[in-house]
């Protein structure tokens, strides 16, 4: 749903970006901002080179360059959408959320509070099971299980994992003294009321439990795996209100930081092999909780990385979820590559029995999971007419679904290679072959779309068989964006890397502070008219300054952009500019180019602030703002010159007198 500006405005000025970096490094107070270590996976350091300021809400890696408002850390290190951030800060800084405005106010309230509910409910029973392992004695038979897997303590812990004990009601008695009703608890799954009709039992019984956690760290549903002889291996949550298997990806909680980081997703089908590859070092894992990959799992990756490795068991179940997920993941425009453990059952008896730098090796070296699924699939292919039929109907599904049409193309000549078969023909089978397909809303196709939209699809095909490229993916920063954000839905971020020196300086010290863009703002005219013109010199039009001069002088159209932005965002309210800074961090290509030479501790400064000279910040404002109009009247001199050389009308005694006023104001200006 699409939140009112004014929830949006209470989330962040409540929001603290110390509170939220807190929770994963230590911050020092230093200058007016803090330091601390960096707390991003991919940055390792042993000194303090992570930034950030409260005032400005925003923070800065000298080291690794990584730099963001709340909304982007939120992102890159829990994996969480707009939407998800502003419900996870509402939440946490008790900001009621408010409903959607469609007459079912009322039902809608109620659902969002049994959800609440379940989910206070979940996280109390995922501490109980934990409480409960913790208390078995050593030579208990789950401490033993959990020895012969090989699971260290540090593990247990960062994965929640705990244990249910093996009577009927444990659980159910816990619950009930946190007066939680059972009818409240059998609808989170976790207990099951009894057929004779007479109160309820636990569902989960002396299993080892893995608690399924959100990004955002909320307790969704439980896996619990048997172990001891008997069945069923694992025993699964239910679909509840706050769970669906098939939009839930689990270990997220623990690894969407490091699949941010890494650029890329490997994908295992259990819980054990995600828990077994993270403790054995390879934390960019998410597991699929032995179902098929679905269209709303891949979308969930597609926000954290486009890269994705298939690492499926080598039995012929496995061999059949890498064929299911192909085209799953094609659609959504995500590159996968696959690999078909053959030396071993599955990732975790791999990296148990290999090591970590073997199966880091066999990983590097997986192909695309197109080739993976095709080579199996011609196996026994030897050419043969029927052979080509069947083999291109098999893959005319698989094509559909390809969103990249580049892809497509260099998959088609690939084909035409292997199959031996020329590209008219190929073009034409997957045209033309049985299966139909569907592709018109570049969604897998379903058994109930197949057959139809053939058409649809036939001039993409050939287009991409023919070119081998086709469009080019554009950025899309926009998708679930701020309503509030003067940026608007931009589709490219704005390119300040090529700006000059200079103009990146003005930019960098004017959002410096709310004092030097005021004064950029309201008083660069006055001041520069009594002082700049110190020689008492009538000032020339090129010469009185204001704001609108100076940006009209901004050689950089970007960075005349975001003055002209950060101008209106002010206006709307003094207040607002201290947000502008952060919105705009996310909005560049090179943001790391504003924290160049600066502190971030003074940048938060006020005026106030001692270690702040606020005539220091003006002179030097006032220097920059002078060099730049000096390249403006350079440039604009020189291309006057050569129009009047090249005037083939002889003189124009106007244009003369403008250029003579413009050599004019460049003698002063270089005083
Ligand atoms: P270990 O046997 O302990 O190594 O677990 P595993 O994770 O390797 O299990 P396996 O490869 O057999 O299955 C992969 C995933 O499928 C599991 O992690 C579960 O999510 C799911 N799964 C396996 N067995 C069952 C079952 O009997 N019932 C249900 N509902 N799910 C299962
Ligand atoms: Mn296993």
């Amino acid at each position: 749903m699409r939140y009112p500006p004014e929830f949006i405005d209470k989330v962040q000025e409540a929001a603290s970006l110390l509170d939220i970096i807190s929770q994963y490094t230590q911050l020092k107070p230093s200058g007016a901002g803090f330091m601390g270590r960096c707390p991003f996976p991919d940055h390792q350091e042993k000194t303090a080179s992570f930034s950030m300021s409260e005032a400005k809400q925003v923070y800065h890696c000298f080291g690794c360059k990584k730099s963001g408002n709340i909304f982007t850390f939120l992102r890159d290190y829990n994996g969480m959408n707009f939407p998800e951030a502003l419900e996870y800060l509402a939440d946490r800084h008790g900001i009621v959320i408010p409903v959607a405005n469609d007459g079912k106010q009322d039902q809608y309230a109620q659902s969002q509070d049994v959800k609440k509910q379940v989910l206070k409910m979940n996280k109390i029973a995922s501490d109980f099971f934990k409480e409960t392992l913790k208390r078995s004695s050593l030579d208990s038979p789950i401490k033993q299980y959990i020895s012969k897997r090989k699971l260290t303590p540090e593990t247990i812990e960062e994965f929640h994992i705990g244990y249910s004990s093996s009577e009927w009601d444990r659980l159910s008695l816990h619950l009930q003294k946190n007066n939680f009703s059972m009818p409240l608890a059998d609808e989170a799954k976790l207990v099951k009321a009894r057929k004779e009709g007479q109160g309820y039992f636990d569902l989960f019984r002396d299993r080892l439990m893995f608690p399924i956690i959100s990004p955002s760290g909320e307790v969704l549903a439980f896996g619990g795996r048997i172990h001891d002889q008997g069945e069923p291996k694992y025993l699964n949550s239910p679909e509840t209100v706050v769970f669906s298997k098939s939009k839930v990806l689990y270990g997220l909680a623990q690894t969407a930081k490091y699949i941010r980081s890494e650029d890329c997703v490997i994908i295992v089908e259990g819980y054990m092999d995600l828990v077994s590859l993270y403790q054995a070092g390879l934390k960019n894992v998410a597991a699929s909780m032995g179902t098929a990959l679905t269209a709303e799992h891949a979308k969930l990756i597609k926000r954290m990385t486009n890269n994705v490795v298939v690492l499926f068991d080598g039995d012929e179940a496995g061999q059949m979820a890498a064929e299911r997920s192909l085209s799953i993941l094609l659609s959504q425009g995500l590159y996968p590559r696959g690999l078909v453990l053959v030396d071993a059952k599955d990732p975790d008896e791999y990296v148990n029995k290999f090591g970590l730098a073997a199966m880091n090796e066999k990983i590097q070296k997986s192909s695309d999971l197109f080739n993976v699924v095709l080579q199996s699939w011609m196996i026994d292919y030897r050419g043969e007419a029927s052979q080509k039929v069947k083999l291109v109907d098999r893959l005319k599904p698989i094509f559909d679904s390809i969103s990249d049409n580049r892809l497509k193309g260099l998959y088609a000549e690939d084909l035409m290679m292997r199959m031996n078969v020329t590209k008219d023909w190929l073009r034409s089978a997957l045209q033309a072959s049985q299966a139909g397909g569907n592709n018109a809303n570049r969604q897998a196709p379903s058994e109930a779309q197949r057959g139809q939209n053939v058409q649809n699809l036939q001039s993409q095909n050939s287009t991409a068989i023919d070119t081998a490229q086709g469009e080019n993916s554009t950025l899309h920063i926009g998708r679930e964006v701020d309503p509030n954000d003067p940026f608007g839905p931009l589709t490219e971020k704005i390119k300040i890397s090529d700006a000059n020196q200079v103009e990146l300086m003005l930019l960098q010290m004017g959002l410096k502070s709310r004092a030097n863009f005021e004064w950029l703002l309201e008083y660069s005219e006055t001041i520069t008219k009594e002082e700049f013109n110190d020689n008492n010199e009538v000032p020339t039009h090129s010469q009185i300054f204001g704001f609108k001069q100076i940006i009209s002088q901004i050689n950089h159209l970007g960075v005349r952009k975001i003055f002209e932005i950060g101008e209106q965002v002010y206006r709307q309210g003094v207040n607002k500019f201290d947000k502008f800074f952060t919105l705009l961090i996310d909005k560049i290509d090179k943001p790391e180019m504003l924290f160049q030479n600066s502190n971030l501790g003074a940048a938060a400064a006020s005026p106030h602030n001692q270690e702040f000279d606020v005539e220091k910040e003006q002179k030097y404002l006032f220097d920059l703002i002078k060099k730049i109009q000096q390249n403006f009247i350079k440039a604009q001199s020189k291309k006057m010159a050569s129009d009047i050389k090249s005037d083939k009308q002889g003189f124009d005694v106007d244009k003369l007198k403008e250029f003579v006023e413009l050599q004019k104001s460049r003698l002063s200006l270089k005083k």
